[in-house]
């Protein structure tokens, strides 16, 4: 695994903020003092999910309000759907994001 700079470190309780990592676009969430990133693309119809908002554990999509843990990506029941997690990392300097393999870094969604 290799791992990108993401972010500086923030003292806000809860933070989206829009990263780019080679071409893959992700959404990094700082929710009850945890970094997370998931893929920013809505598997529902592609928006952006960077600008949407955080409730109870998930990312809810701007455009029709569909809901993604942000742990583990998976939409709500009934949605069939789910969103890639990638894992997270506290470091003095930022948060890193890890990706597994070359591949990781392309994203042809967004
Ligand atoms: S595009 Fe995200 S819920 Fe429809």
């Amino acid at each position: 695994m290799k791992w990108y700079f993401a972010a500086p470190l923030t003292s806000e309780n809860v933070t989206l903020k829009r990263i780019i990592v080679g071409r893959k676009k992700l959404v990094l969430i700082k929710y009850q003092e945890e970094y997370f990133a998931l893929n920013a693309y809505c598997p529902h119809a592609g928006a952006d999910l960077s600008g949407g908002w955080c409730k109870d554990g998930k990312i809810i999509c701007p455009f029709h309000r569909y809901a993604y843990d942000i742990k583990t990506g998976r939409g709500d029941p009934g949605q069939n759907d789910y969103v890639d997690t990638y894992p997270t990392e506290v470091r003095d300097d930022g948060v890193y994001v890890g990706l597994q393999s070359f591949w990781d870094i392309f994203d042809s969604k967004l």
